[in-house]
C-alpha cells in the first residue's frame, strides 16, 4: 500500500494491475532492504556500530556496509582524549571529522564517545603532576574544546565512561582521586553548556541488569536530577560471553532509568566466546545479541542499539581477551553469522 502512493497514476490501478507492475522492480531493490538499517525502519530505535576510521578511509567494502547497515556511527576511538589532543593544546580532529561527513552524507547519527574516562587519555595529562585546581580547569577546556568542535553534529555524547567498578564503589581514578565525585556533575554541565542539544549520557559495561554497579547509576543519577545536572541517557556498553550467560532483568533495569526521566541506549554491543567456535556457542551468541535488542524494543525510551564493530575482521576482542574472539555479527570475510539474522529478523517483526 505504501509503495502504490509513490508511484504516479498508481491510485487510478486496480490492485491486480497493481500486482502485475511488481516483478518489474529491480533486484537489486530487494537486497538493499536486506539490511539492519532497512529492517530497523519503524522501530523507533536507531542501529548502530563503532567505526575504525582506518578501516573506512582504506577499504571500499567496509565503507559500503557501514553506509548500508547502520544508520547511527560511533568512533571507536578518534574522539578519544588521547587522539583529539595528543600534545597539550595541539589538537587533532581531522579523523573525527571525516567520520562526521561520512556519517552526514549517509544519514546517519553520531554518537560522540568519550569525554571523561580514566582510559586512553593524553601522555601529558598521566605524566605531569598536576595539583587538583588545574585538573579540574583542564577537564573542563577539554569538554568546552571538543564539544565545541563538534556542536551541532553530535547526537549522544558519552559524557562520563565507566566511573563505577563491579561492586558499585567509584571506580579510582585521576578525576575522583583529585577532584571527587563532584567532577561528574561538572562534566555535564560543562558538556550541555557547550552543546544543548546533544543527549548526555553515562556509559558503562556490567551495567545492563540490575546488580550493585547499576544501583550505583541509579542512586547517582537520582541525585543529578534532583541537583537539576542535564544528565540525559543511560548507555549500556552490552559487552558479552557466552561463557558467562547473559545479563537477567535487563528490561526492569532499563525501566527503573527511564522512570528517572532518561533515555536508554546499548552502545557497544559484542557477545565474544572462547576459541574455537562451535555450533553450540554460535547459536549462544545470536541469543546474547537478541537478548539485548528485544529489551531495547520492549521499553519505552530505548532510542539505540550499538555494535562495538560489525566485523571480526577489525573487532577489539581478540587483542584484549586471550582466547577469545567471534564477538561480531560477521566474520572476517564479512559472511553474516546467525546473530546478524537473528538482530534483522527481531528488528523486522517490531517494525
Ligand atoms: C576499545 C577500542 O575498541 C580499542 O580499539 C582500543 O584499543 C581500546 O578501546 N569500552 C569502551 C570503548 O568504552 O571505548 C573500548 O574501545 C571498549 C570498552
Amino acid at each position: 500500500m505504501r509503495l502504490r502512493h509513490t508511484v504516479p497514476g498508481a491510485v487510478a490501478l486496480t490492485s491486480l494491475a497493481f500486482l502485475l507492475i511488481i516483478p518489474a522492480a529491480p533486484a537489486a531493490a530487494a537486497s538493499a532492504s536486506d539490511t539492519l538499517r532497512a529492517s530497523a525502519r519503524g522501530t523507533g530505535v536507531r542501529i548502530g556500530t563503532a567505526v575504525n576510521t582506518d578501516a573506512l578511509a582504506d577499504e571500499a567494502q567496509y565503507r559500503d556496509l557501514t553506509a548500508a547497515e547502520f544508520n547511527t556511527v560511533t568512533a571507536e576511538n578518534v574522539m578519544k582524549w588521547q587522539l583529539t589532543e595528543p600534545e597539550r593544546g595541539v589538537h587533532d580532529w581531522a579523523a573525527a571529522d571525516r567520520l562526521i561527513e561520512f556519517a552526514q552524507a549517509n544519514g546517519q547519527k553520531v554518537r560522540g564517545h568519550t569525554l571523561v574516562w580514566h582510559s586512553q587519555n593524553p601522555d601529558w595529562l598521566n605524566e605531569e603532576d598536576f595539583t587538583p585546581t588545574q585538573l579540574r580547569a583542564i577537564l573542563r577546556q577539554h569538554i568546552f574544546d571538543e564539544v565545541r568542535h563538534f556542536k551541532g553534529k553530535i547526537w549522544h555524547w558519552d559524557v562520563v565512561n565507566e566511573i563505577f567498578e563491579d561492586d558499585g564503589s567509584w571506580r579510582d581514578t585521576i578525576w575522583l582521586r583529585n577532584l571527587g565525585p563532584g567532577y561528574v556533575a561538572d562534566a555535564f554541565r560543562w558538556a550541555h553548556q557547550a552543546d544543548p542539544k546533544a543527549k548526555l549520557y553515562v556509559n558503562d559495561y556490567n551495567n545492563e541488569g540490575i546488580n550493585p554497579k547499576s544501583d550505583a547509576y541509579y542512586d547517582l543519577i537520582k541525585q543529578l536530577k534532583s541537583e537539576g545536572v542535564p544528565v540525559q541517557g543511560y548507555g549500556m556498553q552490552g559487552h558479552l560471553a557466552v561463557q558467562y550467560g547473559f545479563p537477567a532483568d535487563v528490561l526492569d533495569n532499563m525501566r527503573r532509568f527511564e522512570k528517572l526521566g532518561l533515555d536508554t541506549a546499548f552502545t557497544e554491543v559484542d557477545v565474544r566466546m572462547l576459541l574455537p567456535t562451535d555450533t553450540a556457542k554460535v547459536q549462544a551468541q545470536a541469543e546474547g545479541y537478541n537478548n539485548l535488542l528485544r529489551a531495547c524494543l520492549l521499553a519505552q525510551r530505548c532510542v539505540s542499539y550499538t555494535v562495538w564493530g560489525f566485523t571480526d575482521k577489525y573487532s577489539w576482542v581478540p587483542g584484549v581477551f586471550t582466547g577469545e574472539g567471534y564477538a561480531t555479527l560477521m566474520d572476517e570475510n564479512y559472511v553474516r553469522k546467525p546473530a546478524y539474522a537473528a538482530v534483522r529478523d527481531t528488528l523486522r517483526l517490531a517494525a
